[in-house]
């Protein structure tokens, strides 16, 4: 695996890709969602790029820039085991050679919604990163998580709405065995916190099945939710698969957000409507 941390580099490895290029972006803290990703990554493509960059432009003043979890040994041994080919780990300077960027992705309506709404600015920094890392690596194929679902959906937007000559696939998520949906923020849990956040994943199981029953999905969920005080719900939403206004009948997306303790966390899951 070659670990590059410039463009010149960036572009010799590019150069030297053959056959179908795919690639992973990540802010680094690998664990087995990330890992799936490149494992579905490596067996679909011919070279399987990886980026780690922590992305200051998708953080808020009050969020957790500065104590974003920074595992790089560990994350470069990963990739390696999956065998990546080319890991790119720009510094700052070289993401935001000429500072912040003036200009940045306008993500539209629904990047105002649900996460959009609690984290201002959020999306702009998300897909005006997405974009830069989708110039500088000039994928075939990206992979990204569905745990992360509306990132997903605007990204998918913006390939489509950009022309941009990429496939955005979606990778399910990846649970812990009782639940919990893996993200790099779980490591700021307490051993309590860890138990309380098991509310999320708890309240989508319970308006999914709610909801394949006929009855209603966000009520079945908002009474998981009651039972843990202690967890802060942001929101918890019924959609169309597209984010849209929830559908009568077919298939629907449940999404939640809620603070544990001082960890914002989000998930969601697939519902069938009757
Ligand atoms: O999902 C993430 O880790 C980030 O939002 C991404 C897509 C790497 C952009 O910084």
């Amino acid at each position: 695996m070659r670990v590059v941390g410039t463009r010149p580099e960036l572009a010799a490895a590019r150069a030297s890709s053959s056959g179908t290029v795919a690639v992973v972006m990540t802010m680094g803290a690998l664990h087995e969602g990330h890992a799936a990703l490149l494992r579905t990554a490596r067996a679909e493509a011919d070279t399987v790029l990886l980026t780690i960059f922590v992305n200051p432009l998708q953080f808020g003043p009050n969020e957790d820039f500065d104590r974003y979890p920074r595992t790089m040994d560990a994350d470069l041994a990963l990739a390696r085991s999956i065998g990546v080919d080319v890991a790119f780990t720009p510094p700052r300077e070289v993401m935001y050679p000429h500072g912040e960027p003036v200009v940045r992705v306008n993500p539209g309506p629904a990047g105002e919604l649900y996460e959009g709404a609690s984290r201002p600015g959020f999306f702009h920094g998300v897909l005006t990163v997405v974009n830069k890392l989708f110039q500088l690596t000039r994928p075939d194929v990206a992979y990204f998580g569905e745990k992360d679902y509306q990132q997903l959906g605007l990204i998918r937007a913006m390939a489509r709405d950009f022309d941009l000559p990429i496939d955005v696939r979606g990778v399910p998520t990846v649970r812990e065995a009782d639940g919990l949906a893996l993200s790099s923020r779980n490591r700021y849990l307490a051993p309590a916190e860890r138990s309380a956040a098991l509310t999320l994943s708890r309240a989508l199981r319970a308006g999914a099945s709610a909801a394949a029953e006929g009855a209603d999905a966000v009520a079945a969920g908002l009474a998981v939710f009651a039972e843990t005080p202690e967890v802060k719900l942001d929101y918890l939403v019924l959609t169309d698969p597209l984010l849209g206004p929830a559908p009568a009948h077919g298939p629907a997306r449940l999404l939640t957000a809620a603070w544990v303790g001082a960890t914002r966390l989000i998930d969601n899951v697939e519902v069938q409507l009757p």
